[in-house]
């Protein structure tokens, strides 16, 4: 039987451990930007602060498009027509899954899996081309120029061999030179963040902030280029998108020991911290590492743990979500839900579960609140200025109540002046900023 008299006990302390006062969401802002002061100067810190090569569009770009959409579980390509007046433009768009070998085996399986997905996409078009492409590529990329960049290191468990350190627009053009695909030019290459805060300020001029929330995290965002004090290379533009590889953040985060057995267990120890804090790919094996632990103090599920909280990284942030959905107090929503992946619950238990559940990614909304307000409020405390963040990613478009606690938290640290900062949710936003980066760069 469960022990819900030392249960409770248990729950105060996770829910503790787990919540992040306000005082403390305004140390993470101020030591964030202080990261990206280091990062700016090439100081030794967390925070990469990558040159992009592009600044924002006019909204006036136009014309026909590719865009190549790879770093979640899905490959995209999306014929986009920008219309040329910050409208929403008109999409047609293929996905196909990368199975565990694509990931997982080295760089020309991958990119040869990629080029034979865009053959066959071409074969669909009415048009021959030639095709101008984007490349979102949702990885830390050390760029020389907007057409080229070397992986810096895999993250969110991918780990093809022979690829850090390679130009990847180059193991692109080599895989579809291979496939006999001559149709396509690729003319930039872009995080998924500045893909993102690229769509997004087409349609919003006040947008100067990219941010996803899905597997992975990161944030980029508008700055002077005068404020590098790292050399940066030829760059003739007074404005630049900074790739700030957020997701690796590591100061001020206060690690639980969940957290760090996560991390043990992880491909990459000791690397991405806010990332196994607040995305989608770690938020599930949190909770499941709670979960297992309570259960092995014979707390939950008559100390016997449940086959689907067994194996590391198969309990996903969906079911946390759906868990989440039902707000219930006797959690009869949980606990038929909790049925169907073959997990006979009991009320406390899946009380408890949905505890857990929130306080997982309770913390992970105010930590990505805190990280997004440090960035705008960096160079405009005030916010004299209107800002628009672009955001995009499964986790904040699909998450259980995520958002609402995002923006709520952002108010508590704004208070007045939270009004300076929108949140524009842009779906699909990686892809189409691929196109609008395309543009700009071929203009
Ligand atoms: C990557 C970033 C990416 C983010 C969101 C992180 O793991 O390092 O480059 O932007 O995931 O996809």
């Amino acid at each position: 039987m469960s022990n819900p008299i030392a249960l409770e006990p248990a729950l105060d302390r996770m829910r503790k451990i787990l919540t992040i006062s306000e005082s403390r969401l305004r140390n993470v802002i101020l030591s964030f930007q202080e990261e990206m002061r280091r990062g700016l100067a090439g100081e030794p810190g967390s925070l990469k602060m990558l040159p992009t090569y592009i600044d924002l569009p006019t909204g006036r770009e136009k014309g026909p498009f590719l865009a190549l959409d790879l770093g979640g579980t899905n490959v995209r390509i999306i014929r986009v027509d920008l219309p040329g007046d910050r409208t929403v433009p008109r999409f047609l768009s293929d996905h196909f899954r990368l199975s565990r070998r694509d990931i997982s085996t080295d760089g020309p399986v991958l990119f040869g899996a990629i080029a034979r997905f865009i053959g066959r996409f071409l074969q669909g078009q009415g048009r021959t081309g030639p095709w101008n492409m984007g490349f979102t590529f949702s990885f830390a990329i050390r760029q020389s120029s907007i057409d080229r960049g070397e992986l810096i290191g895999w993250t969110k468990g991918w780990t093809a061999e022979g690829v850090v350190g390679r130009d990847v627009v180059d193991l692109l053009n080599r895989a579809l030179a291979a496939e006999g695909i001559a149709a396509v030019k690729v003319v930039s290459l872009n995080n998924d963040t500045t893909g993102t805060l690229m769509a997004g300020a087409y349609l919003d001029p006040d947008c100067d902030v990219g941010c996803i929330l899905g597997t992975g995290t990161n944030m980029c965002y508008r700055e002077r280029t005068s404020s590098f004090r790292k050399p940066i290379g030829h760059y003739p533009g007074e404005f630049m998108i900074v790739n700030m590889e957020s997701g690796n953040f590591d100061a001020a985060l206060l690690r639980t020991p969940y957290d760090a057995l996560l991390d043990a267990r992880s491909e990459n120890p000791g690397l991405q911290a806010e990332e196994k804090m607040v995305s989608g790919k770690y938020l599930g094996e949190t909770a499941r590492l709670i979960i297992a632990d309570l259960v092995g103090r014979g707390m939950l599920f008559g100390g016997r743990l449940p086959e689907a909280f067994a194996a590391p990284g198969e309990f996903g942030s969906e079911r946390l979500s759906e868990i989440e959905e039902d707000p219930s107090p006797t959690a009869e929503g949980v606990r038929s839900r909790l049925k169907t992946w073959g997990i006979e619950a009991g009320g406390v238990d899946a009380r408890a579960l949905r505890e857990v559940a929130r306080a997982v990614s309770g913390r992970a909304a105010r930590l990505a609140a805190a990280v997004l307000v440090a960035c705008v409020t960096k160079n405009d405390p005030a916010l004299e200025r209107a800002h628009a963040a672009a955001v995009d990613g499964s986790l904040y478009q699909k998450y259980s109540g995520f958002r609402g606690r995002m923006e709520e938290t952002v108010r508590e640290l704004l208070g007045a002046r939270a009004g300076g900062l929108r949140l524009n949710p842009v779906p699909d936003g990686s892809g189409f900023g691929a196109a609008v980066i395309a543009a700009v760069s071929s203009r």
